[in-house]
């Protein structure tokens, strides 16, 4: 499974980068919101960072302008990936983009039938919402199961990005389900290294270790 951080800190994208273990990264709005830099400049700078897949939402609601908007995000550099609501427009769009050689993620997708249209329409991703599936009481992890059935059905080689990934746990189901990629908001990929046993475990090592008085070096 390949690691995105869902996430716009440069920092720390780049010090989990350097470590070897991110494929890619994906923004929204809201991130960008939150990050308080322009749009561009952000996404200009992720590029250059993480050589893999960097998603880029347009803000246009019908394909016209989404493509228009699409073409722009895509010349920033050669990674980038245009990101796109699934409603007709955006279906419409990710066709039109998808011919033109362009790599988009269809985005916002809470159900399979979206997911099958999302491939048939040429997307080089599909992001299905676990965490907001779960918000409501309902089962995002069995969404990623169906897409994957569905897709492995077809052999569709569009590649399930889980998205809005909440807990370690999320990250585990969506490695057992098989998910081609999980996004990790930065926080919950922190904590995939700790365990309590490990932290505990390291301490005794270190100080029996001590105490033989040896060095290895
Ligand atoms: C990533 O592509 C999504 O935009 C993101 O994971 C949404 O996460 P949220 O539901 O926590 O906002």
């Amino acid at each position: 499974m390949q690691f995105f951080l869902d996430g716009s800190d440069i920092e720390k994208i780049k010090k989990f980068s350097d470590l070897g273990l991110i494929d890619g990264v994906t923004t929204n709005p809201s991130i960008i919101l939150k990050s308080g830099k322009n749009m561009i400049e952000v996404i200009s700078e992720l590029a250059s960072i993480v050589s893999g897949s960097i998603s880029a939402e347009v803000s246009a609601l019908d394909s016209e302008k989404m493509v228009e908007e699409g073409i722009k995000l895509s010349q920033i550099a050669e990674n980038v990936t245009v990101k796109l609501p699934i409603t007709w427009d955006g279906l419409e769009a990710c066709n039109s983009l998808s011919q033109k050689g362009i790599s988009v993620n269809m985005t916002l997708c809470f159900s399979a039938s979206q997911a099958l249209l999302a491939a048939k329409s040429g997307a080089e991703y599909v992001s299905p919402f676990i965490g907001r599936l779960d918000d409501l009481n309902l089962d995002g992890a069995d969404l990623i199961s169906d897409i994957k059935l569905i897709y492995s059905n077809y052999n569709f080689s569009t590649k399930v990005l889980a998205a809005s990934i909440r807990t370690i746990n999320h990250v585990k189901q969506c490695a057992l389900l098989g998910a081609d990629v999980a996004t990790i908001p930065i926080d919950i990929f922190e904590k995939l290294v700790k365990h309590p046993l490990t932290d505990s475990g390291l301490s005794q090592f270190t100080a029996d270790w001590e105490k033989t008085g040896q060095s290895i070096l």
